[in-house]
């Protein structure tokens, strides 16, 4: 078992990449656990490390746009179009392989998805490394993703070798995931970057469907079969904080509650009176960039059930909703 170093310094993590070393970085969206994306042995070690099933492929980042070749083998019009409206940012496309990228990243298909972070340490980190970087959300295998250095420690210590130290991520909630290799984009993971805004750069983008894409749809988002996101305490939704009244006082107090504030602050503050936690977000961006952390702070805490206020069916909230729905076990 490796010892867990967490390093201030990006040149060494940088080095430690080329060595074939897996390290945990930050990025806007969540902290990733970055190997050489080339490197077949590094790349195995990273699979086990996370506890991740071999048929669900990794996101390949690099530090700029001019960098994208040494991940992909070409970027169709839409991918082009994309990168340069969303990247660096929360967005990731998936275009034609380079060959030089492991099949174990891209679990046999030849397709990669490619990220150019918009986080100063992950672009310095991919900059000086000047490799692919193939990079997982950095929690094990099914848990929620890790926004803090301090939640990479706790699943991965003595799995990987350096944690690259950084502050709390901004975005908290991982990239958007578009399908590039057609005439139409489709987005197979909602993030940061919404339909709405994909489509003013590419009117004819759609949201992927199970429903629709019924026969393509294990090939094509190959994450989708495997639980997601989810926290031990059992996740309850609800969609109006008035259904938290029926709680008794004993079920309060082995219980956490997640609320948004309606925007004309109508609902009575007291309703979150008497759990074991409570948390009112002012803000979607608030929710979304403290989601992850408080599932791991209500497990910490011992806590067994969460009631959380689902997010709305609008656009700008789909990312949040999708891994509400996932962390509740209501889809896979
Ligand atoms: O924000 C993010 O994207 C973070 C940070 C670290 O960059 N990374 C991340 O990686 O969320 P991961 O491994 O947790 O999720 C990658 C998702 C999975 O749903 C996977 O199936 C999908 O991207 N994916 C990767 N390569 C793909 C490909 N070639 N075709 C279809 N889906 C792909
Ligand atoms: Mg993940």
């Amino acid at each position: 078992m490796p010892e867990t170093k967490v390093l201030e310094d990006v040149a060494t993590a940088a080095a430690a990449l080329r060595q074939g070393a897996i390290v945990a970085f930050p990025t806007e969206t969540v902290y990733g656990l970055g190997v050489d994306a080339t490197n077949d042995e590094a790349v195995r070690r990273l699979f086990a490390a996370k506890g991740r099933p071999s048929d669900n492929p990794l996101i390949v980042h690099v530090g700029d746009f001019h960098l994208w070749p040494l991940a992909a083998r070409s970027l169709s019009p839409s991918a082009d179009r994309l990168l340069k409206a969303f990247s660096p940012g929360p967005i990731t496309v998936v275009v034609p392989k380079a060959p030089s990228i492991s099949h174990l990243v891209t679990a046999g298909l030849d397709t990669v998805g490619v990220r150019i972070p918009g986080h100063q340490q992950a672009q310095q980190l991919l900059q000086l490394a000047n490799l692919p970087i193939a990079a997982p959300s950095a929690n094990r295998s099914g848990a929620p993703s890790c926004t803090t250095w301090q939640a990479v420690m706790e699943d991965m210590e003595g799995r990987i070798d350096f944690v690259l130290r950084g502050d709390v991520c901004d975005v908290g909630l991982e990239s958007t995931v578009i399908e590039c290799t057609g005439d139409t984009p489709v987005v197979l993971r909602a993030g940061k970057v919404s339909l709405q805004q994909i489509q003013s750069v590419f009117p004819s983008a759609k949201m992927f469907s199970s429903k629709v894409h019924q026969e393509t749809a294990a090939l094509a988002s190959p994450g989708v079969r495997h639980a997601h996101y989810q926290p031990r305490a059992a996740v309850r939704l609800f969609e109006s904080i008035d259904e938290l009244a029926v709680l008794s006082v004993e079920e309060r107090r082995h219980t956490a509650a997640f609320a948004l504030a309606e925007p004309d602050c109508s609902w009575n503050p007291s309703l979150l009176n008497g759990f074991a936690m409570a948390q009112k977000f002012e803000s979607l961006e608030q929710y979304g960039r403290e989601f992850y952390e408080l599932l791991r702070q209500v497990d910490r805490l011992g806590i067994e059930t969460i009631y959380m206020q689902i997010a709305p069916p609008t656009d700008a909230a789909a990312a949040l909703r999708d891994r509400q729905l996932r962390a509740a076990g209501k889809i896979n």
